[in-house]
């Protein structure tokens, strides 16, 4: 790999262009338009496999990859997850809808989220999804008389916060003990909440859940997450003589934006995480629980790019030289939101040295609109195609029709063919529900 392109899929050819999965992104951009969000199926199926692969070699009681479906959503990505035997998270009524319409098996799924309605929790119900991830007892309570009235049994799990600090951004860090997510594990809440999930009605206590955050390259806090909930099972087993058999350790695995991350290979979080909690089942004499990990970014992420025509390039001496360009936090709200690192390449001139600075700016009517400050570039040029790296994750499931700009098309590639996967916005999709 060439290591400045910071994913396999990406490639140099001949011509001096970029490449994703054996496309041409100049031919892609002439072809299809711009703005243009690209994603490498072999890229998102190889993840899976390996992600599926770490568990089945490392892992005596087996588990289940569910694809985090917030990192990207849309029907063709579901059905490349189901075809790889995985399993899928699903955190609103639309992300399920969307899944059930291309026949994901329901049982696969994990329904999230820290206020799911009334209408998504019967929806979850009526479809069968396999296990809802309940995060407070309003919502227990909820449920329980929902799924009584429905005459099912509700299979849960409960989300528990288990009081670990991962280092990454603070808007993605969710295993602390300041959290608008799921139940305290320190001051005894998660224990008060257990007790109360096996004496409710029309809920069935199946297992835990946890997410500690995104964007984590340290091996460390998955390590003390599992450790601490294999230690809560047991506390569970102690006090009331239930034996919870299934662990979800959410996502959060970091990926490669550029050349100063290094992450690991996902098999090599697995072999530690496995690992420990092998140990410290022993040593309880607990069970391995049978695992669940909801990698999210991971799995699309380096899968995708995303390619833009350069429009005015306008140097301020001094100061600093912008490249406009005919996308920006529409398509890719992440710099304006996090400042979230990203590489960026000149397409048509890959093979060219990035030797000048530049700030990428979007064409929204707004200074923040930027996608990367002082970012160093091959020199653009008016009608240049730019493709950001790495951009497969929380971009197109993130973008907003901001400036009434209609998102763009998904053409998805493998092994040097082009095909879409999802339409570009019209005008006319943007007025659909006005009256
Ligand atoms: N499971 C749960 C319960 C989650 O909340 C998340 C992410 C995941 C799994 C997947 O995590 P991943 O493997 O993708 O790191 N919009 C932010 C990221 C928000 C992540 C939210 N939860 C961003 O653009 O960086």
């Amino acid at each position: 790999m060439n290591s400045t392109l910071v994913s396999e899929c990406l490639q140099v050819n001949a011509a001096g262009h970029l490449t994703i999965g054996g496309c041409d992104t100049v031919e892609l951009a002439r072809k299809y338009g711009t703005p243009l969000y690209v994603m490498d199926e072999s890229s998102i199926r190889t993840a899976l496999r390996d992600y599926k692969r770490s568990i089945d070699e490392n892992y005596e009681n087996g588990g289940m990859v569910a694809y985090a479906s917030k990192a990207c959503c849309f029907q063709e990505l579901y059905r490349i997850v189901m075809q790889e035997g995985c399993g899928a998270d699903v955190v609103s009524g639309g992300e399920l809808y969307t899944a059930m319409r291309v026949g994901f098996p329901a049982e696969r799924l994990y329904f999230h989220g820290n206020n799911k309605s009334e209408a998504e929790l019967r929806m979850a119900l009526e479809y069968g999804v396999g296990r809802i991830v309940v995060d407070n007892l309003t919502e227990l309570a909820q449920l329980s008389k929902i799924s009584q009235e429905m005459g099912k049994t509700a299979a849960i799990f409960l989300r528990i916060t288990p009081g670990i600090d991962a280092h990454t951004h603070s808007f993605v860090r969710t295993g602390q003990i300041d959290s608008k997510f799921g139940i305290t594990l320190e001051n005894g809440d998660a224990m008060k909440a257990v007790r109360r999930a096996l004496e409710t009605p029309g809920v069935e206590l199946k297992g835990l859940h946890c997410h500690i955050g995104s964007q984590i390259f340290d091996e460390e806090p998955f390590i003390h997450a599992a450790e601490t909930m294999l230690n809560f099972m047991t506390q569970i087993r102690d006090e009331t003589g239930i034996v919870l058999t299934q662990l979800n350790l959410g996502g959060g695995f970091g990926i490669r934006y550029t050349e100063d991350d290094h992450p690991k290979a996902y098999g090599e979080y697995m072999k530690l995480v496995s690992g420990a909690l092998h140990k410290r089942a022993k040593a309880l004499h607990m069970p391995v629980p049978y695992l669940i990990i909801e990698p999210g970014r991971s799995v699309v992420a380096s899968a995708g790019i995303t390619l833009y025509t350069v429009g005015a390039v306008k140097d301020i001496p001094g100061i600093r030289t912008y490249v406009s360009i005919d996308g920006g936090m529409p398509d890719n709200p992440r710099y304006a939101l996090y400042q979230a690192a990203y590489t960026a390449v000149v397409a048509n001139k890959a093979a060219q040295p990035a030797d000048r600075i530049y700030t990428i700016s979007g064409r929204c009517c707004e200074s923040g609109d930027l996608i990367q400050e002082h970012t160093p570039l091959q020199e653009c040029e008016h009608g240049d195609i730019l493709a950001v790296l790495a951009t497969g994750a929380y971009n197109y499931s993130m973008s907003s029709n901001y400036n009434r700009l209609p998102r763009p098309a998904i053409v998805m590639v493998r092994d040097g063919q082009a095909r879409i996967v999802v339409k570009a916005e019209t005008y006319e999709d943007l007025n659909r529900n006005d009256l």
